[in-house]
């Protein structure tokens, strides 16, 4: 439970506020590469942290992020033509680079002006089939990422992104607690059994042990928790543990070792929920794997648009919401299913959404169960007071080459932490310095 001010603390991420000023601190995605394609493609609207921005790509196939209000006279540039190196703002014809330098001024010939301004334009990167952006202060450019996925061909990875109309911290939630697993998602569990894709197998077991035993500790790129579940075999029980990686401030290794999430809010009551899965040796990001998997979770394309999820339909009355009662079919549920809702996603997010644009802590009542939500909590108000101040954010320098999440069958007397060898667990006293 928290108390109201420390919800908003936590939630809040508009300008101005502690977790904005957080978030602004870290590379973040501002959207998928696959959004903007090609050179000279029209300019896209995006929406970070409650602001707004254009982004286009110059015919080097580099990507500008711009803010979406002109700077001479704040005409949209979402209006503007892509010409060449640079975006013309359609009103008197400012033309400006990706790197916001001003490349040509029609109605103001002096060429020494174009020199003294400059529109404001954000470091760009692209990377992992994503586009990244840095928001904050300039003298404060974290280190890239170096995600494992990152290196990997486009056939080995595979992207997918879901527009969800509540607060980033519930999203975050669904994705650390392990116990709703075995009770929202059994009925897509009990099908994955007849499924050959990978991922399914590695979700299979979670349909035994719905009160996994759950340890979760701090460690200095954010939280990680161990959900150990008894699951029946031919020798009696084995401990089947899975391992998930919070790394603060919005982003998630998922147990099975081959699934990060970026939870990114696009304002208090709009998340941009992205997905990588990655797979070396197996061509994941090509038809027809690509499909099947998005197909299995409830990611793909038509799925996400008739339940409100893309850019174009999340405003829409197709959006998750009391209404249609968040997408819920009671004569499937009454035939058996456990949810009658599609798939994966769409559980998720009938739970998460349902329970508010921004969740009120206040009146919740945590249990043992939700030992990794009230961690997280704790990390999320650490960093933020952090930053309000003027220390650096939490995970700001994650060693991103060796965070992970993981799973497996644990022998007797194996510590689940030998599945994260490089995960440092911060001490009770580095706790007790960094507490809310
Ligand atoms: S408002 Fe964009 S050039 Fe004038
Ligand atoms: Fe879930």
């Amino acid at each position: 439970m928290l108390t109201r001010a420390d919800n908003e603390l936590m939630c809040l991420v508009g300008p101005g506020t502690a977790m904005g000023a957080t978030l602004r601190r870290h590379w973040l995605p501002a959207l998928s590469s696959s959004e903007l394609p090609q050179p000279g493609d029209d300019p896209v609207h995006v929406e970070l942290l409650g602001e707004h921005f254009v982004a286009f790509r110059d015919d080097a196939g580099r990507v500008g992020l711009l803010d979406e209000s002109c700077c001479h006279r704040g005409a949209s540039l979402m209006l503007a033509r892509v010409e060449g190196c640079g975006l013309r703002c359609i009103y008197h014809g400012w033309k400006f680079a990706v790197d916001g330098a001003v490349l040509d001024t029609p109605n103001v010939p002096d060429p020494k002006f174009t020199d003294r301004i400059r529109a404001r334009a954000y470091p760009v990167r692209e990377s992992g089939g994503l586009i990244w952006a840095y928001l904050g202060p300039r003298e404060g450019v974290p280190e890239f990422p170096k995600w494992p996925w990152m290196e990997l061909a486009p056939a080995n990875r595979l992207n997918a992104v879901a527009q969800i109309n509540c607060n980033f911290v519930q999203i975050m939630e669904g994705l650390l607690d392990s116990s709703h697993l075995s009770v929202l998602h059994i009925s897509p569990l009990r099908a994955s059994a007849q499924s050959q894709l990978q991922f399914a197998r590695k979700a299979e077991h979670m349909a035994f042990d719905a009160a996994p035993r759950i340890e979760a500790e701090l460690t200095d790129f954010g939280l990680h928790y161990a959900a150990l579940r008894e699951v029946p075999s031919d020798q009696g029980t084995r401990i089947e543990a899975r391992v998930a990686a919070f790394i603060s401030p919005c982003f998630i290794a998922n147990p099975n070792g081959d699934l990060f999430f970026v939870i990114v809010p696009m304002n208090d009551t709009t998340t941009r929920f992205y997905h990588v899965w990655w797979d070396a040796e197996r061509n994941i990001g090509e038809e027809p794997l690509r499909s099947e998997q998005l197909r299995f979770v409830g990611l793909d394309d038509e799925s996400l648009k008739q339940h409100g999820m893309t850019p174009e339909t999340a405003d829409r009355s197709a959006r998750a919401s009391r209404e249609n009662r968040w997408h819920q079919n009671r004569e499937q549920l009454r035939a058996g299913h456990f949810t009658g809702i599609h798939s994966f996603t769409q559980e998720d997010v009938a739970v998460s959404v349902s329970a508010g644009a921004i969740r009120d802590r206040t009146k919740e009542m945590l249990s043992l169960a939700d030992l990794a939500i009230g961690r997280l909590y704790r990390v999320l108000l650490n960093t933020a007071k952090r930053v309000a101040a003027g220390q650096p954010p939490i995970g700001v320098d994650a060693d991103t080459t060796a965070i992970r999440g993981a799973q497996g069958v644990l022998a007797p007397g194996v510590n689940w932490r030998t599945l994260v060898p490089a995960h440092q667990v911060l001490r009770a006293r580095d706790v007790a310095d960094s507490a809310a």
